[in-house]
């Protein structure tokens, strides 16, 4: 039996209908660009989070650098985020010629919150809590301390469409917010995708311009922009995939919940969910003794699992010039050398997952 860690093709399958109406639809059109398909999802997505506006766009990574730039961040400011990432979520930082300033992980894989105050400097500016593999960072805490040192809190919700922190949308607690809707998210484009939630009027128009080249109607240019504008068709595709997105997750769920059942031992942790919190199970990272032996014993067995990943961002050659070292985040580090992603797709059935957890459970003796 062949276990898949992705399950794009077979979600082609399940979706395959509904995806070539939406392709028939725009290209009968014959208009690609910045077309009503874009504000309908902008729109969908504004009443699914609670958020007052959104903006389409062409990745998660821009989402990010785009919300930074709107709400302020300048040149030399210092930004606050979790070692515990995709380096897209440093990058955007960086990329606005900001400072990312790490703190270390809690036992949920998240920014400590407790640690953050520690690191405030006179150069902070934001902060960007992460809500990693889909749950939200505790959210009291975050805006609390943002409250106090006057910070902006910018959160980089990219696996996060679909989860909740005390019955309030991930990327509705600070100014503004960034997703990802690349293919191996929940809610997925057919290529690379994301966008922007905010609240501010303000933030909305500036991004929307800057979004496309700057460019205010036809015929005005008002500032230097950039083109990061999300494609009519998958702008459509994202809608209808709105639709189907709680279905998946739940999906998603009901698997994670086999392994809790089915996984007898103890050297492999399912970090547990709080009450106070809805993930939306945008990855499913566990914590794993004998990790790279346990990922090759399971390849025998056509096994695939990935980690996400083994590299904290302080310690990649990109972020040397940011001067961390070894030891300096010890769990984010502890923890990088035990992650594991193993399959949970929603398209796994309940026997699939039964073998996985038999052959882990035989690794373990
Ligand atoms: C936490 C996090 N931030 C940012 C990004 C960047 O999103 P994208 O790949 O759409 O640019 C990702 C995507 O993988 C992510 O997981």
């Amino acid at each position: 039996m062949k276990v898949e860690i992705l399950d794009l093709k077979q979600r082609y399958q399940e979706e395959k209908v509904g995806l070539l109406k939406c392709i028939k639809r725009v290209l009968q059109k014959g208009n690609l660009i910045l077309t009503p398909e874009v504000e309908r999802f902008e729109k969908a997505v504004s009443k699914f989070t609670g958020s007052k506006y959104c903006l389409g766009v062409n990745s998660g990574t821009d989402a990010l650098m785009l919300s930074l730039w709107g709400a302020g961040v300048k040149r030399g400011d210092e930004v606050i985020t979790s070692p515990i990432s995709f380096i897209a979520t440093s990058n955007s930082i960086s990329h606005i010629c900001a400072t990312p300033v790490f703190v270390d992980i809690d036992d949920d894989l998240n920014i400590n919150p407790d640690l953050i105050e520690k690191a405030i400097t006179r150069r902070t500016k934001a902060i960007m809590p992460v809500h990693w593999t889909g749950r939200v960072c505790n959210m009291d805490k975050i805006l609390r301390i943002a409250k106090k040192y006057n910070l902006l809190v910018v959160e980089d919700a990219a696996q996060a469409m679909g989860a909740y922190f005390k019955n309030k949308h991930a990327g509705t607690f600070g100014k503004i917010s960034g997703f990802s809707a690349h293919p191996f998210k929940n809610l997925n484009a057919v290529g690379d995708a994301g966008f922007v939630i905010t609240n501010e009027k303000r933030l909305y128009d500036k991004i929307k311009m800057y979004r496309n080249h700057g460019l205010k109607g036809r015929d005005n240019v008002e500032m230097v922009g950039i083109n990061s504008r999300l494609d009519s068709l998958n702008a459509e595709i994202l809608s209808f995939r709105l639709k189907r997105l709680n279905n998946i997750i739940a999906r998603k769920k009901k698997n994670i919940n086999y392994y809790k059942k089915y996984l007898k031992s103890g050297s492999i942790k399912i970090i547990p969910e709080r009450k106070s919190e809805k993930s939306s199970h945008s990855m499913f990272v566990t914590l794993c003794e004998d990790r790279d032996k346990l990922q090759k014993y399971l390849e025998k067995f056509k096994i695939q699992t990935r980690v996400y990943y083994k590299t904290p961002l302080h310690l990649y050659k990109a972020t040397k010039y940011l001067k961390y070292k070894k030891g300096d985040l010890p769990k984010a580090e502890e923890f990088s050398k035990k992650f594991l992603s193993l399959p949970y797709h929603q398209h796994l059935s309940r026997s699939q997952i039964r073998f996985v957890c038999k052959k882990i459970n035989d690794f373990y003796g």
